[in-house]
């Protein structure tokens, strides 16, 4: 049968080889790869000479039309949001559903679903952000939700509206393991950064600046630790997201390095900002706040580390898009204290071009990690791989065509979200997605976007458990005690 489409004469990268090849795509999948591939039926190609030939991206932590804690609606829709992901080499995008405490998690799935049927333009899965873990939810809603193909879940150690004490924390994860979902953890320290917020407010330091003093190191490091430990506990995966600090990376390594089911993420603004953008003039620092806060010149070391070392298996954009005005950065005034800036900075469609250039073009990892980092570690850790996340005989057809050697200076004008503004203005990358096809069709070609929206489709996650390709197999529980083996039963509380 004749393809539909074919990809001539590009380098195609996976996270595992280079190669050259043809793809010949058919429905929307990879049917072919190799030399000299047939012509398509109507002659349809696309000549990738000099190209490099890529998974599409998966952006695997973004807000998309949520509600903050502080009742702030995000500056991007499913449209906006996915068309700015598209542009930037993405073809899925895995936000949250997110509960606000009170709500019934399968309401709250169906509300996001309504908002991302009608309008993304690529593909999309949802992680669950749980608040409020009662006995329905932990009992009845969630092992639902997990059949239905919702199998990862974001928890807080901090955000009053969000956080879960250890004790829920300790339930939510002894479900996960149960029913084989991968829980992700937002860990810093929630007193010890009210404390010092109160201090700082107390003393008349009101600057943006002073988020980065309040969201102190040590928060991150302590609650990173603690979280480790609490899945220690249950010898459940983890996942900590948003690691800014040299220090929770080492406490993330150090389990690793204990045959620990412990991963990683961190995000461009921890490559590539640091607290020092928070003291840009007036209340241009807003523009940056963000939890945890960008640090300095050796945590982005550090961050660039772990990214090559394996520590960290995902790098997302963490886009949590508001604007810099009333609706948005400066809801609560033009001057606003630090706590009262809405957290958050936008980033997904420069995710994958900053990571090319500064890593690949600089040598600090090479196109194999890239390609890990951008899509595939993401689709194996989330349950979409490989249907999505490679490109493989089989594999849908999400593919970014990059080219290795195109200059371009970011700026938010040519940007595609609703954000007004780039943490990253001014700033020249070496290297871009100029043609993305999702399922087969080529949605952004010459700079103009070509997707109905609705197009994009939910994708069901499967079990978590796909975690396990990337980690040892998990050993049982003490059918007795129900705790980790290494757990001792005159450990543990009777
Ligand atoms: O500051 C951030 N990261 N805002 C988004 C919400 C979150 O915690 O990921
Ligand atoms: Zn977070
Ligand atoms: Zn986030």
């Amino acid at each position: 049968m004749a393809f539909d489409l074919v990809i001539r004469n590009g380098t195609v990268a996976t996270a595992a080889d280079i190669f050259a090849a043809d793809v010949g795509i058919r429905e929307g999948r990879v049917a072919a790869l190799g030399e000299g591939l047939e012509t398509a039926a109507d002659g349809r190609e696309i000549d990738a000479t000099g190209k490099l030939v890529l998974p599409g991206g998966i952006d695997s932590h973004l807000h998309i039309e949520q509600l903050s804690g502080m009742g702030l609606m995000n500056a991007d829709d499913f449209y906006s949001g996915t068309v700015s992901a598209a542009f930037g080499g993405n073809t899925t995008i895995i936000p949250f559903a997110a509960q606000h405490r009170g709500q019934s998690l399968r309401d709250v799935v169906k509300d996001y679903h309504e908002r991302a049927a009608a309008k993304a333009v690529i593909d999309y899965a949802f992680h669950l952000i749980i608040s409020d873990p009662t006995e329905q939810v932990l009992g009845q809603e969630l092992p639902a939700l997990i059949q239905d193909g919702y199998t990862s879940f974001k928890v807080y150690t901090t955000y009053d509206m969000l956080r879960l004490d250890d004790y829920q924390m300790l339930e939510v994860l002894a479900l996960a393991r149960r029913e084989g979902a991968l829980v992700m953890v937002h860990a810093e320290n929630h007193e010890v950064i009210r404390w010092l917020g109160e201090r700082l407010l107390a003393g008349g330091y009101r600057a943006p600046k002073y988020h980065a003093v309040a969201h102190a190191r040590l928060a991150e490091s302590e609650a990173t630790h603690r979280v480790i430990a609490l899945a220690e506990l249950l010898d459940v995966p983890l996942l900590v997201v948003h690691v800014s600090t040299a220090e929770a990376a080492a406490e993330i390594r150090r389990a690793q390095d204990r045959g620990l089911k412990i991963y990683g993420e961190t995000c461009p603004q921890y490559l590539f900002l640091t607290a020092a953008d928070l003291d840009r003039p007036g209340a241009e620092g807003a523009m940056f706040c963000c939890s945890p806060p960008p640090r300095d010149a050796s945590a982005q070391e550090a961050m660039w580390q772990a990214l090559a070392n394996d520590t960290f298996q995902v790098f997302s954009s963490d886009h949590a898009p508001y604007r810099f005005d009333e609706s948005g950065k400066l809801a609560h005034g033009p001057e606003p204290d630090f706590k009262h800036v809405a957290n958050g900075v936008p980033g997904v469609e420069v995710r994958l071009p900053l990571l090319f250039s500064e890593g690949v073009g600089k040598g600090r990892i090479d196109l194999n990690r890239f390609v890990a980092l951008a899509a595939t570690n993401a689709a194996r850790l989330y349950g979409l791989y490989p249907r999505k996340g490679t490109i493989a005989v089989g594999s849908d057809a999400d593919i970014a065509i990059w080219d290795p050697l195109r200059e371009v200076e970011i700026g938010a004008a040519m940007l595609h979200d609703n954000v007004g503004y780039t943490p990253y203005e001014g700033r020249r990358v070496t290297g871009w997605p100029e043609i993305v096809l999702r399922r087969g069709k080529v949605i952004v070609a010459d700079g103009a976007l070509d997707a109905e929206r609705g197009s994009g489709a939910f994708q069901p996650c499967a079990s978590a458990e796909a975690a396990k390709p990337l980690g040892r197999p998990a050993p049982e529980l003490d059918p007795e005690t129900n705790f980790a083996a290494h757990i001792q039963p005159e450990d543990s509380p009777t």
